[in-house]
């Protein structure tokens, strides 16, 4: 899992999405089928601050390599946007960014954090899965593209101490940060 081509998770940082990474989102966001978001709807998130939002990129080696976000809305975080670059998947790359969403809800008190998922993205599924993530209903013909169906999935209890283990066995630390991925918030 070395050479340029590889996303070693401990070589992965975490930082704030900011304007300067948003070429690289984009690009990124553009290797995706389906609905993209337009430059204008990242930047319109940008700007909306911390306040409720948590928008998030891993860098490896300076390079952006993945993106993920999520709004607070009530009681409840509402993850808008993962994606990992498609030369770097399969390298915890989502998992650091999901730890670092689900460490900010933490922090913020935030108990529920929920998401809607194509049916059929057997990734992403598997990624949320290991998060705590499970189907509560259906959208029918939610994604305009092909009419597909969106599963609503919802974890719970994300601020207790099960769930911190949770994100601590998931970044390799027991204490629920991750030493291997450095976070900055
Ligand atoms: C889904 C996605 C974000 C995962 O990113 P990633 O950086 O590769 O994910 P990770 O390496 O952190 O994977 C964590 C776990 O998710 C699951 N997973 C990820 N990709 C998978 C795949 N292709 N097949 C099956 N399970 C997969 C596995 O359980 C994996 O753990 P493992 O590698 O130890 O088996 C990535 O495939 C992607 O960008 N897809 C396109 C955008 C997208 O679908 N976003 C989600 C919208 S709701």
């Amino acid at each position: 899992m070395t050479g340029e081509a590889g996303t070693p998770a401990a070589t992965v940082d975490v930082v704030p999405l900011r304007r300067r990474h948003l070429r690289q989102v984009l690009r990124i966001d553009g290797q995706q089928e389906g609905d993209r978001w337009s430059p204008g709807l990242f930047l319109a998130e940008i700007r909306r601050g911390d306040d409720d939002r948590c928008y998030r990129v891993a860098r490896h080696r300076g390079r952006v390599v993945g993106f993920a976000g999520m709004l607070y809305a009530g009681d409840d975080g509402h993850i808008t946007t993962v994606a990992t670059d498609g030369a770097h998947r399969r390298r915890g790359v989502a998992t650091a960014l999901l730890v670092a969403l689900a460490t900010d809800a933490r922090r913020r008190g935030v108990d529920a954090l929920t998401l809607e998922v194509r049916a059929s993205n057997q990734p992403a599924l598997g990624l949320y899965r290991r998060f705590g993530f499970a189907p509560a209903g259906v959208r029918k013909g939610y994604y305009s593209d092909n009419g597909e169906d969106a599963l609503v999935l919802w974890a719970d209890a994300v601020t207790s101490d099960d769930y911190g283990r949770r994100l601590g066995s998931l970044s390799g630390s027991p204490a629920g940060s991750a030493p291997m991925t450095r976070s900055a918030s």
